[in-house]
């Protein structure tokens, strides 16, 4: 039989122990598929006799992964310690020092140092791989890696965070308040370490720019992305949107135009009966447009254990059976550095806000929206309470430019009781 590649896993929380467990049980598969062993010769975490359900006594172990990095008997270093710098990203980088190709979960290192691991990794002569950064279970980096290779991408959307679809779907199914269903999400442990991370948008912002990098061969530029998460999100939004035959996304797009790169993650308006409006609880769906393909629909898991082992697995597969690529798909030095732009396509736009209850209110925010040429398709003025007056509007399509302008104005008038949300209606 030919010669083991070896891993070192760093990190043996969910995926990790994912890992372990494939490595174990599938060795055989794995074997026979790749023409050689996958093993496992050394494992690195914070706390080394915590009950994980594997039996990790055979392999080696080193309390810091930096040292795991280094071992000379790990052919491929597994980092799954998470984190955009500290003990992730210093162990990335001695691995491909040490000459180890590196498999890593870690969108947040990526998004924010990208371009340099690639680069670090080419000059070693090395590969990262990350399929288990983007949508889980999903293997979406190989198919637009590998299988769109032939396409120029115009287009990639997608519902890349679980957690928010599982938030935005059980508040509708169950009529209950956002802050519920986050206490409720935090109770069956899908919510990151940092909430932030997911109901700020911040997580699946750091997956969109990962998969911007390859579709448009340019720098990961997690900086540009238009972030805006769920928190405002309310019952009475997703009953409106509702009633209009849409359901509300945090929907990423990414589209390169004339003006520029566009990646903007948001909460969107999408219609009911597409097949993203259709995604339930934590599934992610990623929608890759190419000009020969014209779309492919990508569904699945988008975290757990099996989906998110199974990731790092077809990437181990890879290095085993002796398939590398570069990290983005083409050498680090040839990515471009795209100019940011806002969102180009005009696109109808609902917005909630709360008025003074005082004569005249409506018509200032009407002007407003009309002085910055933001024309009114639908309006309705529903169960105000003593003093103020909650306000739904519908506009006709409208750029984004154009519709900033109007927010703007209308936050110094002195009848806005709440702030509007905005949310764009997206055609999908
Ligand atoms: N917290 C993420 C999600 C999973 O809810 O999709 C890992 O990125």
């Amino acid at each position: 039989m030919s010669t083991p590649l070896r891993l070192g896993i760093a990190g043996l929380g969910t995926v990790g122990t994912g890992v372990v467990k494939i490595v174990r049980q599938k060795a055989n598969l794995l074997a026979e598929r790749a023409g050689r062993p996958v093993t496992i010769t050394a494992v690195s975490a914070r706390t080394r006799d915590k009950d994980r359900g594997i039996n990790i006594s055979s392999y080696a172990w080193e309390d810091d992964p930096v040292a795991l990095a280094k071992r000379d008997d790990v052919d491929v270093f597994v980092e799954l310690v998470g984190g955009s710098d500290g003990p992730a990203k210093a162990a990335t980088e001695a691995a491909l020092a040490a000459g180890k190709d590196v498999v890593t979960a870690n969108k947040a290192m990526l998004a924010h140092h990208g371009q340099a691991l690639a680069l670090a990794a080419e000059d070693a002569g090395r590969v990262i791989r990350f399929e288990a950064a983007v949508a889980g279970g999903i293997p979406v980096i190989k198919a637009l890696t590998e299988g769109l290779a032939g396409n120029e991408i115009s287009r990639v959307m997608g519902v890349m965070n679980g957690t928010c679809n599982y938030i935005l779907t059980r508040m509708q199914s169950a009529g209950l308040p956002y802050e519920d269903v986050f206490e409720e999400a935090n109770q069956l442990g899908y919510l990151e370490a940092d909430p932030t991370l997911d109901v700020g948008g911040i997580d699946a912002g750091h997956k969109l720019s990962l998969l911007s990098s390859i579709a448009f061969g340019c720098e990961v530029d997690f900086a540009s992305v238009e972030l805006e998460g769920i928190e405002r999100i309310t019952i009475e939004d997703i009953n409106h949107a509702a009633d209009m035959g849409f359901r509300i996304k945090l929907l990423g797009v990414a589209q390169l135009t004339g003006r520029g790169l566009e990646q903007r993650m948001s909460p969107c308006l999408v219609p009911a009966n597409s097949p993203l409006g259709q995604l339930e609880g934590g599934t992610n769906m990623v929608v890759l447009e190419g000009d020969q393909v014209e779309q492919v629909v990508l569904r699945g898991p988008g975290a757990g254990e099996g989906p998110t082992a199974s990731a790092v697995m077809g990437d181990v597969m890879d290095i085993t059976r002796g398939f590398r690529i570069k990290t983005f798909g083409r050498p680090a030095a040839a990515l471009t550095k795209a100019k940011p732009a806002k969102a180009a396509t005009p696109a109808p736009y609902y917005l909630r806000m709360a008025l003074d209850d005082k004569p005249g209110a409506l018509a200032k925010v009407a002007t407003v929206l009309g002085t910055a040429g933001v024309s009114i398709d639908r309006m309705r003025q529903y169960m105000h309470d003593d003093s103020t007056a909650p306000i739904l509007i519908v506009t006709h399509k409208t750029t984004r430019d154009a519709l900033d302008k109007a927010l703007s104005d209308m936050s110094a008038l002195d009848v806005i009781a709440t702030d509007p949300v905005a949310l764009r209606i997206e055609s999908v």
